[in-house]
C-alpha cells in the first residue's frame, strides 16, 4: 500500500489507509544524534518504513543553506568518528543500511535524500512525510526558525512538495551509542515527538495529504521528565514573546557575542498572519508546554491595507494603474 511510490513525481501525497508510511528523517545535529536515532527507532516500532539521511557532522545554524561538498571523500572523520576520513562523502551507517550520512548542510541532505538515496536505494522514491530532529535545543520564534538547520531541512522538503514536521527538544547532546535504556532525555523527546507525529498521521482525512502543499509544522518540546502524562499540547503561532539577537561587544577582546534582546523586539513579534490571539510558541514552551505551530513557505505578505499601501507608493515607478 505505498501509494506515494505509484505516484512518484506527482505533487500529490496520499496516505495509505494502513497508515504505514514512508518517512524520511534528517536533522542538523548529525546522523549520530541520540534524539534522531531514538525517534527513528520508535517510528519503526509504529510500523513505518523509515530512512535517515542526515549530515555527517554537526550542522547547526545553517538554516536553509544548501551546500554540497566538493570532496568525493571525507577529509575528516564524521561525527563521533563513526566514519573515518577517506571514506566517501556519502554512505550508509555500517550497522544499518537505512541510515545514511552526507557531508553537506541539512537542506542539502534533504535534496540528496530525495534525488539520490531514496530513488536508488529505498523501495520508494518520494516519502509521505519528512521529520527533522528532534533538535538538541528548541527553535522558537521567526528569527531562530530561519537560522535552524533542523528547520531548514524541513522547509526544504516543503519546497519540494513533501509534507514536513520539524521537531526541536530542550535536551542537550546525547550520542546514540550512549543510550542503554529508555530512561534518558533523548528517548523521552522521541516518545513525545512520535506522539505528535502520530496525531498528524492518524487525523489525515481519507485520501488526503498529511499536510497541504506549501504547509509544514514546527513542534517544540519543553524539558521532559519521562512522565509525559500531564504534558500540555498547545496550538501556537511563531510570533509572540519571540527572541531575536542583539550584538554585544566585549571591549577587552574587541569581539562580539549575541544575547537575546530585551525587552522583546516588536518586529519579530508582529502578528501578520494567522490568529493573533493564539499564544506564541516561545511563551508556551518556556511555560512547560509542547508548542505546535503551522508554517507556510509563502513568505509574500498577505493582501492587507499595509501591503496595498506599500504597493500604491510604487505606482509611479512603472506607471501601474
Ligand atoms: C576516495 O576514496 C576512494 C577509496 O575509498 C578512492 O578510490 C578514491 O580515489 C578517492 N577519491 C578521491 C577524489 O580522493
Ligand atoms: C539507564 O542508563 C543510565 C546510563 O547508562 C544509567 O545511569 C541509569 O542507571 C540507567 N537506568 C535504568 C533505569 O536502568
Amino acid at each position: 500500500m505505498r501509494l506515494s511510490s505509484v505516484l512518484a513525481g506527482a505533487a500529490i501525497f496520499l496516505v495509505p489507509s494502513s497508515s504505514a508510511l514512508n518517512i524520511l528523517m534528517n536533522n542538523d545535529d548529525g546522523f549520530g544524534s541520540g534524539n534522531l536515532r531514538e525517534t527513528y527507532r520508535l517510528l519503526k516500532e509504529e510500523g513505518h518504513n523509515v530512512w535517515i539521511v542526515a549530515p555527517a557532522t554537526k550542522q547547526s545554524g545553517q538554516g536553509g543553506r544548501s551546500e554540497f561538498t566538493t570532496e568525493a571523500n571525507l577529509t575528516a572523520p564524521s561525527q563521533y568518528d563513526l566514519i573515518p576520513a577517506g571514506e566517501p562523502s556519502i554512505g550508509s551507517d555500517p550497522h544499518d543500511s537505512h541510515i545514511w550520512y552526507y557531508n553537506g548542510t541539512p537542506a542539502a541532505c534533504t535534496f540528496v535524500a530525495l534525488d539520490y538515496v531514496l530513488p536508488r536505494f529505498a523501495d520508494f522514491k518520494v516519502p509521505d512525510l519528512v521529520v527533522t530532529g528532534p533538535n538538541y535545543g528548541t527553535n522558537l520564534g521567526p528569527f531562530v526558525w530561519t537560522l535552524s538547520g533542523t528547520a531548514g531541512a524541513a522547509y526544504a522538503a516543503t519546497h519540494r512538495s513533501v509534507p514536513a514536521i520539524a521537531v526541536s527538544a530542550s535536551n542537550k547532546e546525547i550520542p546514540y551509542f550512549d543510550i542503554h535504556n529508555e530512561t534518558n532525555p533523548a528517548t523521552w523527546a522521541a516518545e513525545v515527538s512520535v506522539k505528535v507525529i502520530k496525531a498528524f498521521i492518524d487525523s489525515v482525512p481519507e485520501g488526503g495529504p498529511i499536510l497541504p502543499l506549501g504547509y509544514g509544522a514546527t513542534v517544540n518540546l519543553p524539558e521532559l521528565t519521562g512522565d509525559d502524562s500531564e504534558l500540555e499540547y498547545v496550538q501556537t503561532r511563531m510570533t509572540g514573546s519571540a527572541h531575536v539577537n542583539e550584538a554585544v561587544l566585549d571591549p577587552e577582546k574587541g569581539t562580539f557575542t549575541w544575547e537575546n534582546i530585551k525587552p522583546y523586539a516588536a518586529g519579530v513579534n508582529t502578528c501578520v498572519n494567522g490568529n493573533c490571539a493564539m499564544e506564541g510558541e516561545t511563551h508556551a514552551v518556556e511555560n512547560g508546554a509542547v508548542s505546535i505551530s503551522v508554517y507556510t513557505v509563502d513568505y509574500t505578505a498577505p493582501s492587507t491595507r499595509n501591503t496595498k499601501n506599500i504597493m500604491e507608493r510604487l505606482k509611479p515607478l512603472a506607471g501601474w494603474k
